[in-house]
C-alpha cells in the first residue's frame, strides 16, 4: 500500500522542517523526533548533505519516515527518491514536477499561495497541499477565505508558524498539520540536546485538538 499526501499530513500536527548540516546529526535527530511522537521529517534539499541524510535515516531510522524538502525541479525529485525519501514537499508548484513525483512514487504536497496556483495544482491531481509561506501570504485569515471556494482542498501551511500560532492554524476545518522548523532549533543541534528535540516533538503532538 503506497503513502498518500493525505496520510502524510494526517500523521501529526505538525511535520517539521529539518536543514541538516552534518549527516552524523541525522540519525539522532530522527530519534529524537521518533521518540516524542513525530514520524514525518521533512528533510530540506537545502545542504549539500541532506540527500546523505535522508538516506542514513531511511537506512537507520525504521520508525521515521523521511521526505525531502524543497523540492523544486524533476532531478530534485529523482535524487530525493533514490535518497530513500517517501514523501515530497514543494515551495511552489509546476505540472513538470507534479509529474517527475509521480513517476518516482513520492507524494507531493505542493506549494501554493494563490488561488490561481492551487487551481493548476488540482488540475495535475493534487488536493492535499502546501500554503507556503503561510504567515507571509495572509495567515489563517486566508485559509479562512479559501474554505468556500476551494473546499475540496486540505493544507498544510508552512513559513512563520510556531508553538504562539500553530494551534490557531490547526483549528480550521482545511487544516490538516502545520509545517515549521521550530521543532530542531538550530543550537540543540549543535549541542546535541536530543532530549529538548524530543520534548518539543511532544509538545507539538499536543498541540492536536
Ligand atoms: C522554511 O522555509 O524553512 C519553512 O517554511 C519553515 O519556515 P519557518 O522557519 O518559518 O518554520
Amino acid at each position: 500500500t503506497s503513502l498518500t499526501a493525505l496520510q502524510v499530513m494526517r500523521d501529526a500536527p505538525v511535520i517539521p522542517v529539518i536543514v541538516l548540516h552534518d549527516v552524523r546529526y541525522a540519525v539522532p535527530l530522527a530519534r529524537a523526533l521518533v521518540a516524542g511522537g513525530i514520524r514525518m521529517l521533512e528533510v530540506t534539499l537545502r545542504t549539500p548533505e541532506a540527500l546523505d541524510c535522508m538516506r542514513a535515516i531511511a537506512v537507520e531510522v525504521s520508525e521515521a519516515v523521511v521526505g525531502a524538502g524543497t523540492v523544486r525541479s524533476p532531478a530534485d525529485a529523482e535524487a530525493a527518491a533514490r535518497a530513500g525519501a517517501r514523501f515530497a514537499v514543494s515551495p511552489g508548484f509546476t505540472p513538470a514536477l507534479g509529474r517527475a513525483c509521480r513517476d518516482q512514487g513520492l507524494p507531493l504536497l505542493p506549494g501554493t499561495a494563490t488561488g490561481s496556483e492551487i487551481m493548476a495544482a488540482q488540475e495535475e491531481g493534487f488536493s492535499a497541499l502546501k500554503f507556503f509561506p503561510a504567515v507571509q501570504a495572509g495567515g489563517a485569515a486566508m485559509l479562512k477565505a479559501w474554505q468556500g471556494p476551494f473546499g475540496d482542498v486540505v493544507f498544510c501551511p508552512t513559513g512563520g508558524i510556531g508553538p504562539g500560532n500553530a494551534a490557531d492554524f490547526l483549528a480550521l476545518p482545511n487544516v490538516a498539520c502545520v509545517g515549521g522548523s521550530w521543532l530542531v532549533p538550530g543550537d540543540a543541534l549543535a549541542q546535541g540536546d536530543w532530549a529538548r528535540i524530543t520534548q518539543l516533538a511532544r509538545e507539538a503532538v499536543a498541540l492536536r485538538i
